[in-house]
């Protein structure tokens, strides 16, 4: 237990296996060079991340409220009205909080869960909505979804889980299935999962969205680096490395990665590890997969849910799946 209060408690949950440490070894060791994406998500890393959703190119987030905005009621009634809401990596709350209004109007008083690796913005999150909504009360578990999944212990009678934002995206297909039947194993047989996916379109659409002319997106993936030399003692040379995000068609994936500019010998003291990364070499640091109608009823099967229902934006560009726990 981190931090408390009568309505709202933050738990940290042990980091199992790899660490910041290892995973930053084990990934720029050999190539393919990589790194985490879950580690983009420092301090900084977060708020340059608010930053993005409030970039002209990056749709997802106002498409996504969008819909939040016109049929949060309708969900919370297709779902029954669910006392208790789950969500994973939710982030500010910004979008969380429509949803959470909604069951609020019709239960009167809820239950929130909310699972997401950055702990300060979690405690942040959570104390200002239990501040804002005097019949919510919070728990939050500070960790990534695996080992909040298995902390998470469902007390009320109907849950509704959320995982917006695309998130799904970040991981691969596969990969995708098998969080869906750990989300489906945390909950009970008719409950949801409110899941938003962002849809497959043109690519200069998409790749604009993760890489913006402003260069935000481009710094948030470079403080990949920096957290490496602020936390690790390394000397990575920021200047050295450029951010492109590329999207095929044909998998339906936007790929970033760090490509290096110029040669350069770095030093992650802390590790005692010394690279030699060669101009035009590439640090994979995310993908993001991109959905069509027959991909979300493939993942929500695989995961043991049935598709009750999808919402679009008005330009259709995103779109919020409704689905249940067989
Ligand atoms: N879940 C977000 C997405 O896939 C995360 C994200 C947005 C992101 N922009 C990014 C991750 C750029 C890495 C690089 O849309």
């Amino acid at each position: 237990m981190i931090l408390t209060s009568e309505r709202w408690r933050v738990r940290r949950l042990p980091i199992r296996g790899e660490s910041f440490a290892d995973d930053v070894r084990s990934g720029l060791s050999s190539p393919p060079r990589s790194l985490p994406a879950k580690y983009l998500y420092d301090a900084l890393g977060c708020a340059l991340f608010e930053a993005i959703t409030e970039l002209p190119e990056y749709y997802l987030t106002r498409a996504e409220r969008e819909i939040l905005q016109r049929e949060s009621d309708a969900i919370i009634g297709a779902m029954d009205r669910p006392d208790e809401i789950v969500e994973l990596g939710g982030g500010s709350g910004a979008k969380t909080r429509l949803i959470l209004a909604a069951a609020l109007r019709a239960r009167g008083a809820v239950q929130f869960h909310a699972i997401d690796i950055a702990e300060a913005t979690l405690v942040e999150a959570s104390r200002a909505m239990v501040n804002d909504y005097p019949d919510l009360t919070v728990l939050g578990y500070a960790g990534d979804y695996e080992a909040g999944l298995e902390a998470l212990r469902l007390s009320g009678e109907r849950a509704l889980a959320l995982f917006l934002g695309s998130n799904i995206g970040n991981l691969e297909r596969a990969d995708a299935g098998a969080l869906m039947r750990r989300i489906r194993a945390a909950l009970r047989r008719g409950d949801g999962l409110l899941l938003g996916t962002d849809l497959r379109k043109d690519p200069v659409v998409l790749e604009a969205a993760y890489d913006d002319a402003l260069g935000v997106t481009a710094a948030f993936e470079r403080n990949i680096l920096a957290r490496i030399n602020r936390e690790l003692n390394g000397d990575f040379d920021l200047t050295r490395f450029r951010h492109v995000a590329a999207y095929d068609s044909a998998s339906g994936c936007v790929a970033s990665h760090l490509v290096c500019l110029r040669s350069q010998d770095v030093r992650v003291e802390a590790l005692d590890l010394d690279l030699r990364i060669f101009a035009g070499e590439r640090i994979h640091v995310e993908n993001s997969y991109k959905y069509d109608e027959a991909e979300i009823d493939a993942i929500a099967a695989d995961g043991g849910f049935a598709r009750t229902k999808t919402w679009y934006d008005a330009e259709r560009r995103f779109a919020l799946s409704l689905l249940r726990a067989s």
